[in-house]
């Protein structure tokens, strides 16, 4: 619980910073890793839609520069009633978590909802689908 807190007071921090100008739709995310280290994050547009990146993207990238590989935990928080991860980030998250990872949904009223990867990422493509990984 105190690990919740912790992440959606980052994620919020990080939401604050978003750039957000095309879409005006800012969100942040924390990430909790199997180390017990928070990286939190925010979307980042781009003029060119495409080239613009997640929330969560940018929490993940944050994970690994700062050292860790595992995500136990992810908070996502926007303006909005239920927030979920895109299906892009929901392969990052397979990528550095399990099928039991917890994804929290937040939104700014302080609402959250909690799902596991699995329930929203079902037999994900991994790594043991590819022979040379
Ligand atoms: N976005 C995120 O950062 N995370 C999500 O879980 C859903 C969508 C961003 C992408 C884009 O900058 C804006 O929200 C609108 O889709």
């Amino acid at each position: 619980m105190e690990d919740i807190t912790q992440l959606y007071s980052i994620a919020v921090q990080c939401r604050s910073n978003a750039y957000a100008p095309y879409s005006k739709f800012k969100v942040g995310a924390a990430v909790l890793s199997s180390g017990g280290k928070i990286f939190g994050g925010c979307n980042v547009e781009n003029v060119s839609y495409p080239c613009g990146t997640c929330a969560e993207a940018g929490a993940i990238a944050a994970m690994i520069a700062g050292g860790e590989k595992q995500i136990a935990e992810i908070l996502i928080v926007a303006d909005t009633e239920n927030i979920l991860p895109c299906g892009n980030c929901l392969q990052k998250i397979a990528e550095f978590g399990t099928p039991d990872t917890l994804i929290h949904s937040a939104n700014l009223s302080g609402n959250i909802k909690t799902y596991t990867l699995k329930q929203l990422l079902p037999d994900a493509f991994a790594a043991k689908e590819v022979k040379n990984a």
